[in-house]
């Protein structure tokens, strides 16, 4: 490994495959939105599903990200409540390589 590939990078899904945003990604058995925020290819970003209040699933409703469990709101883009100032979905940033999304690792 060298200075310019001190990261890597894992493909969590092809771009031909994604044909709408938000769109549901599994990855090791954990639910996300991927969710396109700008019109660039730097312009997505890796939502988590899971409830930070009492790990609800989060699920799309309208424009917003709603938890059924205690209707916790998030805006899908930012990850933030609408609802619960200060409390936020986990959310990483994505970028495309080679026809791929893909996001960064520890490894
Ligand atoms: S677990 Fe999601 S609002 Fe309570």
């Amino acid at each position: 490994m060298n200075d310019h590939d001190e990261h890597a990078y894992r493909i969590i899904a092809s771009v031909d495959e994604i044909t709408s945003f938000p769109a549901t990604i599994t990855i090791d058995r954990d639910p996300f939105f991927l969710v396109q925020t700008g019109e660039d290819a730097e312009g997505y970003r890796l939502v988590s599903a899971i409830c930070p209040h009492a790990g609800g699933l989060v699920r799309q409703h309208e424009n917003e990200l709603i938890c059924p469990l205690h209707f916790w709101a998030f805006d899908p883009l930012t990850g933030e409540s609408t609802n619960v100032p200060g409390e936020r979905l986990e959310c990483q940033p994505v970028e495309v390589r080679d026809g791929h999304y893909t996001i960064r690792t520890n490894a």
